[in-house]
């Protein structure tokens, strides 16, 4: 896959010149743990390799002599302006990547117009964010056992101003990540091998451990057990609270408490996405978490023409999994999809560089959107349709 190509050994953030650029920059920067945690798909990590096959197999069919000097990318998502047809997805841990990883990447968002997702399981206080960063923000949810966290985030996250809530729906069960758990003797603790590497990093240790210290579960530490809000000591804690009972009646359960948008994020059927909006949803994320919970999971791309031919433009549908060029994000867009979420091509920006790697990464992909939306004869995102793709 040409995305995985190693970039020149003297690639620096000003001379990347796209998101496998930035990939490379992020696997030099940061320990190989830290790399790992980003990077790996569950188990065979079939589903994770599946969502970049699945974009490569769809080629564009531009069509042509069609004046395109007007183009721009404006469009509007959840019923809301949007400088982009992008929204960064709800990624845990994100100052692991960066000391202020999540303020980092709400900060670029803002800046670009386009919504950021804070994720239950985030290293800096919902509130921090929304003082910091402005911008549109959602939050995301999981509903964990202990029922009283997600009534906790949602409150705060209403008080707080959040615009939307994003309700995972696929991880009633903890996926397994194989070349993540190889790094660690037992949760929490490096093998001698990882600790070693982790050595050769010092910039990132002295940030860690010295001028920030280790990243918290800042949202939920009040709920976790002593000494297990950290990433080291939360890792043998989390994987427990996960609930496998949630169900549609959770829905209503929800709406006690969260009165704004509401999106579920891991539909995948177009029975789902009907009933997601009987049900009021607003929205869904048609997503298989970057492949990091069921494995051999359908590409959200490719479940995306049947449900956009069932609930049509009767709810947003945003997509995600895999998209690190312009071309896959018109791809999705042009199959129905009102944006694209970006989980890991922003986090290799982050680590790759903090903010301006974050800001790069953005341009890149916005540029090459750009580029590409001119290439086939279209002045405007509505202007896209299923007549610009072909399954190959
Ligand atoms: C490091 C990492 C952490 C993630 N954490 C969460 C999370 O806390 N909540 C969630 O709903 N999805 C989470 N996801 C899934 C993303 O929201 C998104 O679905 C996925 O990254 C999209 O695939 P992509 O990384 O190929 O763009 C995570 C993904 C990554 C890579």
């Amino acid at each position: 896959m040409p995305w995985k190509r190693r970039p020149n050994a003297r690639t620096t953030l000003e001379r990347a010149r796209n998101i496998a650029d930035l990939r490379g920059l992020a696997r030099r920067r940061v320990p190989g743990l830290a790399f790992e945690y980003v990077e790996g798909g569950a188990e065979d990590e079939s589903a994770l390799r599946g969502n970049r096959a699945a974009l490569e197999r769809l080629q564009l069919v531009p069509q042509t002599l069609i004046d395109t000097s007007r183009r721009q990318l404006r469009t509007a998502i959840l019923g809301a302006p949007a400088e982009a047809p992008l929204v960064i997805a709800p990624t845990g841990l994100n100052n692991m990547l960066h000391p202020q990883g999540d303020l980092v990447l709400a900060r670029c968002a803002a800046r670009r117009g386009i919504p950021f997702t804070l994720s239950t399981l985030s290293t800096t206080r919902l509130e921090e964010i929304a003082t910091g960063a402005g911008g549109r923000l959602w939050m995301q949810l999981y509903v964990f056992k202990d029922r009283a966290i997600a009534r906790d985030i949602m409150q705060r996250a209403a008080a707080a101003g959040y615009e939307a809530l994003v309700f995972t729906t696929d991880a009633n069960v903890f996926g397994s990540r194989e070349w993540d758990q190889r790094n660690f003797s037992a949760p929490g603790r490096p093998t001698p091998r990882a600790a070693l590497d982790t050595l050769r990093h010092p910039r990132w240790l002295y940030d860690m451990l010295v001028r920030h210290g280790i990243p918290r579960f800042r949202n939920v530490e009040a709920f976790l057990p002593p000494g297990k809000a950290s990433a080291v000591g939360g890792s043998t804690v989390l994987p427990g609270l996960f609930e496998a009972s949630i169900t549609w009646d959770d829905i209503a359960w929800i709406r006690q408490f969260w009165r704004g948008k509401l999106l579920l994020k891991g539909v995948l059927t177009a029975g789902d996405a009907e009933r997601a909006r009987a049900l009021g949803c607003d929205g869904i994320v048609l997503s298989n978490h970057g492949g990091r919970q069921l494995d051999y999971c359908v590409a959200g791309i490719d479940a995306l023409p049947e449900i956009a031919a069932t609930v049509g433009r009767r709810m947003s549908l945003i997509v995600d999994g895999g998209f690190r060029r312009g071309s896959d994000v018109i791809k999705a867009l042009a199959l129905g999809a009102e944006a694209v979420m970006l989980g890991r091509a922003t986090l290799y920006g982050l680590a790759a560089g903090g903010e301006p790697g974050v800001a790069r990464a953005l341009e890149m992909l916005c540029t090459e959107t750009d580029r590409v939306l001119g290439m086939l004869g279209c002045n405007a995102v509505s202007e896209l349709g299923a007549q610009h793709v072909h399954r190959a």
